[in-house]
């Protein structure tokens, strides 16, 4: 296992637009018996830094069978680290502490194995992972998988390039954005203009799935209750968390909802998980 506690030196070898405000970064570790041994579960999160500047959350975004070779971040530019991050360089070291988090349920042990993803905002970002590791592993030819994304502008809606290969593998994909100043698809999927439960309409949606969905704060319970409405069971929709971490591990308190620790229990939860701490959203 690699030192929870010890950053890593990593060098950025490469970096590619995702978005006007964000770009997707692939690191490797310095040292390559730290590479070799570095392993992920989609849904898992990493601390990257840059030294002397901080630290701050990212999920791992990178395909799972790549993990040995490489490791894959997103970035969106929202604040002092973010910016940093964003104006480095091909071959400038930043730090890796990770993976970090529970991840995703295992796909191949779900009650109900059609996916619904649905993601907001950046939340594109950390389910990239998990369409990649999706396709790679032919998942969608035994099962329906749809891929539901909001942006509040188009100019943000991360990953627009990659959607046309998503589509090619029979992923379903659904795109609602805000602030739509004229009809525009993507990868031959018609925009809607609105949030993203207009994506959420019962004909278009394979009630008989998992739901996995990330994006911000408000977006969680007017989602889930739409689900709800549908019919999906508590038990079949997974959420992802992101709260101001530090330690990444259960030690500092900073991410702590009452009893739970958002970087040890999750980021990821249940539905069911509200029964207990209703806070969590
Ligand atoms: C588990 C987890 C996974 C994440 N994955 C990603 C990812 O893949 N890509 C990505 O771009 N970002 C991700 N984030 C969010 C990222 O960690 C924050 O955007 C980052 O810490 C902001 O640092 P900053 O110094 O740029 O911003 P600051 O200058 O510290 O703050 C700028 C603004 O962002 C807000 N903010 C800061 N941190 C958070 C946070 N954790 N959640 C919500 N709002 C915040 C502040 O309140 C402020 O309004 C993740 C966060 C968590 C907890
Ligand atoms: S970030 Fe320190 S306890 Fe979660």
């Amino acid at each position: 296992m690699i030192d929870p506690y010890l950053p890593q030196r990593v060098k950025i070898v490469k970096i590619k637009a995702v978005a006007d405000d964000a770009a997707l970064f692939t690191l490797q570790f310095e040292d390559s018996k730290v590479q070799k041994k570095y392993a992920f579960i989609q849904g898992q999160f990493a601390m990257v830094g840059i030294i002397g500047a901080g630290e701050c959350a990212l999920d791992i975004c990178s395909p799972s069978d790549k993990s040995s070779k490489y490791m894959q971040v997103t970035v969106k530019q929202v604040g002092f680290l973010t910016k940093k991050l964003v104006d480095s360089k091909v071959g400038d070291i930043l730090t890796f502490r990770g993976p970090f988090g529970n991840g995703w349920p295992n796909l191949n042990k779900l009650a109900k194995p059609n996916i619904i993803l649905i993601a907001g905002g950046s939340g594109v970002a950390p389910i990239r992972g998990e369409i990649e590791h999706i396709i790679s592993s032919k998942y969608f030819k035994e099962n329906t998988v749809q891929v539901l994304c909001g942006s509040n502008e188009i100019e943000y809606l991360m990953y627009q390039d990659e959607m046309a290969n998503w589509v090619n593998n029979d992923i379903r994909l659904g795109i609602s954005v805000d602030r739509l100043k004229r009809a525009t698809a993507v990868a031959n999927a018609k925009v809607v203009k609105g949030v993203i439960t207009q994506l959420l309409n019962g004909d278009n949606i394979d009630k008989d799935s998992t739901v996995f969905m990330v994006g911000p704060p408000a977006m969680y319970k007017p989602v889930i209750k739409k689900l709800q409405e549908l019919g999906f069971a508590d038990e079949d929709i997974y959420f992802s968390l992101e709260r101001r971490m530090y330690c990444g591990i259960g030690v500092c308190q900073h991410c702590a909802v009452n009893d739970v620790y958002i970087c040890k229990d999750g980021p990821v939860f249940n539905v069911n998980d509200l029964i207990n701490n209703p806070d969590l959203i």
